[in-house]
């Protein structure tokens, strides 16, 4: 009888050991290693074998005769934004996201959209769900296929038959092949099931989309394991109580890897959000302390947003930061400028900040505006509402520039702002360049002074 194979593999970041570990070699993470049985049947048989195989020779980079990447035009212009100007042929990519954001409705959705035959394997829910998933996007199409399977092997075998264009999987936990004994959504099985999919998608030139889920148990290996094995990493996120979603690359191999796509959730199905400025900035009362609207970059698109504060007497011995989209650690850096560099006794009040709409953006060119946000509810003046922001902090007060200016004035003056505070260091940006006016400071007590002096 033959014994059971048993691996131990880190859940961290899916390396493997023959025993088991309390620090990962690899990662150097603590007690994440987890047993699993991973005895093959009959060896290490390649499920997908249609295209047999051959040798590989070196060959000279030189002489490599460029073959234009095949690109596939979408029917979602963020989609197409985030994959870096299109679907690659052959290429797997992985969207994660936490339960309930909407990755099955964003695919359903686009092989409902696609004008070609797409195969949807789904492992969760079943026929009449996905129907009526369908019927609530609204949109009729004959050419798209629904199969509910979670058996990996089963599906290849029906790929052996019929081809489809484009193969969705929802999702990759569900999945698990016969070869290997452990549970679906262990390491090991969602290492092969993506391995075997992506010999398919290598071998037919198939596009290939997984949904992967993301626990915070930790127990299911999250799709960390994955993102070394495909070719594009997307995480699809937003706040629960907010209807914006956010399509974010976090690696692709065909594009940049700092775009986002902006969805709105509707009730039938998602919207794509071609001019996210106008709606996040829509909602605005006049003459507010507090409350003040950033030029920020996400990618290379321009995002205009406001970002409100509240500073108010500490009622409590320690005075909160709480801030909402913004990262609190960089709150804290500013407050310390504000209070050192320009004496404001920041120190002794509570201050929130909030950047309206759900948006969460790491630009440092966001600076700018939440300290004016700061000082206004400080002051409780309001700041004049044709005025947008964009420039980054530094240690000793000074505003620094930041990348894409001329995209974030552009946009500005696109939206209807009469002026702009920018950086005075953003080199070879002059006023007669442009219709909006630009005011152009180098230490934030200029900024202050401009603002409310
Ligand atoms: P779903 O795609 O099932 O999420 P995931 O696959 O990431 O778990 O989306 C679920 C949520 O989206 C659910 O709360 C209902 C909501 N929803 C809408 O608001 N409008 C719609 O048209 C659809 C299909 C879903
Ligand atoms: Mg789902």
């Amino acid at each position: 009888m033959s014994k059971a194979l048993v691996k131990y593999f880190c859940k961290n970041c899916g390396h493997s050991a023959t025993k088991w570990l309390g620090k990962c070699p690899s990662c150097e993470e603590w007690n994440s290693f987890t047993e699993e049985v991973v005895q093959k049947s009959g060896g290490a048989k390649k499920l997908w074998s249609k295209s047999g195989h051959t040798k590989s020779e070196p060959v000279k980079i030189n002489e490599i005769i460029e073959g234009h990447e095949q690109r596939l035009e979408l029917p979602d212009n963020e989609l197409n934004r985030v994959l870096g100007g299109g679907l690659v042929s052959g290429s797997i990519t992985l969207i994660g996201g936490e339960p309930g954001i909407g990755k099955s409705t964003l695919l359903l959705q686009l092989a409902l959209n696609l004008q070609k035959k797409v195969l949807y394997i789904s492992g969760e829910e079943s026929e009449s769900q996905l129907k009526m998933r369908a019927e609530r996007i609204g949109i009729n199409n004959s050419n798209c296929y629904v199969m509910c399977e979670t058996s990996l092997d089963n599906l290849l075998q029906y790929l052996q038959k019929d081809i489809p264009e484009i193969l969705i999987v929802d999702s990759v936990q569900t999945l698990s092949s016969e070869a290997i004994d452990s549970p679906p959504g262990s390491i090991s099985q969602i290492k092969e099931c993506t391995a075997e999919l992506l010999r398919f998608a290598k071998s037919t030139n198939v596009p290939v989309f997984l949904i992967g889920h993301i626990n915070k148990d930790g127990n299911i290996a999250g799709p960390k394991v994955l993102e070394h094995m495909v070719d594009t990493v997307l995480q699809f996120e937003g706040d629960r109580h907010y209807n914006y979603r956010i399509l974010r690359t976090l690696k692709n191999r065909f594009g940049s890897a700092s775009e986002i796509g902006i969805y709105e959730m509707k009730g039938t199905g998602l919207r794509e959000i071609e001019n996210p400025s106008e709606i996040l900035i829509s909602e605005r009362e006049d003459h507010l302390s507090g409350s003040s609207i950033s030029c920020a970059v996400e990618g290379i698109r321009p995002i205009l947003l406001e970002t409100q504060a509240l500073v108010s007497t500490a009622v409590y011995g320690t005075p909160q930061r709480t801030s909402n989209g913004f990262d609190l650690r960089r709150l804290s850096m500013l407050l310390a400028v504000l209070e050192k560099r320009c004496g404001f006794q920041l120190g002794i009040k509570d201050v929130f900040i909030n950047i309206a709409g759900g948006m969460k953006l790491e630009d440092p060119g966001l600076d700018l505006g939440i300290v004016a946000s700061i000082l206004s509810s400080y002051q409780n003046i309001s700041i004049n509402k044709d005025i947008a922001f964009a420039g980054e902090i530094g240690l000793s007060g000074e505003v620094r520039a930041v990348s894409r200016i001329e995209q974030r004035i552009s946009e500005a003056e696109k939206l209807g702002f009469k002026e702009i505070m920018i950086s005075k260091y953003n080199k070879g940006i002059e006023q007669h360049q442009s219709k909006i006016q630009l005011v152009k400071v180098g230490k934030v007590e200029e900024a202050f002074e401009w603002l409310f002096g």
